[in-house]
């Protein structure tokens, strides 16, 4: 039996919604660089400390060439990031805005955010090359845009829930780092986690491992900047392999779902964690199913999972690919496959799930 396709009857309006709403984004995507431009240019921290600004005065105070400040600060107004007032012909950021795009202890800071997409937007070629072959792309193979933004993306999230939050909702955790515990952070990164951890505990004892030997380095300069180096060693080793026994405190800060064995991880983190130990496993937040996840935080965490964690997890051994929204009920199927027996979620913030797992 032959079947002919019905011709479809096109709903003008729907189209030219839908191309408009592209229109915004192809402006938001370039938004990307411009905000990346404004922030490693000083743009925004200039307009914070000096208020209402013409382009000449911006340009000359941050000493950039004034059409580029112009055009920058036409499409930050056309995109509201900065308000115009063609009265005076200045333009404005206004104090909301300038928390967020210039205080990067505020959870609100959002230029890390945006270095890591367009760092991971960069590399979309190889991404594309490796979907046709299969195979994967490491996180070590990324533009740096990507391991600092990483950094600058998560570390306000950290700073403003990690010490105060997350870790007095595991049981009983806060008091034994307070009393001297000894605390493995495995695929640390740049150590951000650590350090804030060895900040506020200064009796605990803090190993940070990540398989990125540039990320370890980075890291040891910043736990030397931090003042935390005597009670902070870091080690380039994979999570499969750190080294180390009888932790009290295993952490994982979103580096679980980028693995590509994370069974393999658990279980290497069940033969050091000690038998009263906890692990404490950060994630993006997601929920177990495809259609949870279908809001602006998914998209953005879906759009990093194609482009950066599942192709990091197939470049390495087993290449289980969870992807960022794997969700609890496989994170704790991952933990029980590793040989833990105890999984609960403690806390959420509008990113994060953090997980107690325990033996
Ligand atoms: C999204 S980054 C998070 C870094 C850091 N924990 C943070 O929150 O800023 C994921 C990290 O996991 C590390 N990673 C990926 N696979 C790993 C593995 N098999 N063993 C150790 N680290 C790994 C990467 O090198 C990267 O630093």
């Amino acid at each position: 039996m032959s079947t002919t396709a019905q011709p479809t009857e096109i709903d003008t309006d729907k189209l030219m919604s839908f191309v408009f709403r592209a229109v915004d984004e192809v402006g938001a995507t370039l938004n990307a660089g411009l905000v990346v431009m404004g922030d490693k240019l000083g743009y925004y921290r200039d307009l914070a400390a000096n208020g209402p600004s013409t382009p000449a005065q911006l340009a000359e105070r941050t000493q950039t060439a004034e059409p580029y400040a112009r055009e920058w600060l036409n499409a930050q107004a056309a995109g509201d990031y900065v308000t115009y007032d063609p009265a005076t012909r200045r333009y404005t950021l206004p104090p909301e805005h300038a928390l967020a795009m210039t205080d990067p202890d505020s959870p609100a800071f959002l230029p890390g955010f945006f270095q890591i997409a367009l760092g991971t937007v960069h590399d979309t070629e190889h991404i594309v090359d490796a979907a046709r072959s299969g195979s994967g792309y490491g996180w070590h193979q990324h533009d740096t845009d990507v391991h600092v933004g990483c950094e600058r993306f998560f570390r306000p999230s950290y700073h403003a829930n990690l010490v105060s939050t997350w870790i007095p909702a595991l049981d009983g955790v806060e008091q034994k780092l307070r009393d001297g515990a000894l605390v493995a952070d495995v695929g640390c990164g740049h150590g951000a986690s650590t350090i804030l951890m060895a900040q506020a505990f200064p009796n605990s004892t803090f190993v940070g491992s990540d398989y990125h030997a540039a990320s370890i380095e980075t890291a040891r300069s910043r736990a030397a900047e931090a003042g935390v180096s005597d009670r902070v060693r870091f080690e380039v080793a994979s999570a499969q392999e750190f080294g180390g026994a009888r932790y009290d405190l295993v952490t994982m800060f979103d580096s679980l779902h980028d693995m590509g064995d994370p069974v393999g991880a658990a279980r290497r983190v069940r033969e050091v964690i000690a038998d009263d130990g906890t692990w404490m496993v950060v994630e993006p937040i997601a929920g177990d199913h495809v259609e949870d996840n279908l809001n602006p935080v998914g998209r953005a965490y879906y759009g990093f999972s194609t482009l950066l964690c599942t192709p990091a997890s197939l470049s390495q051994d087993v290449g289980l690919a969870l992807g960022t929204q794997a969700g609890p009920a496989r994170i704790r199927d991952v933990t029980a496959a590793g040989g833990f027996t105890r999984f609960r979620s403690v806390a959420e913030t509008p990113f994060n799930r953090v997980f107690e797992v325990r033996p």
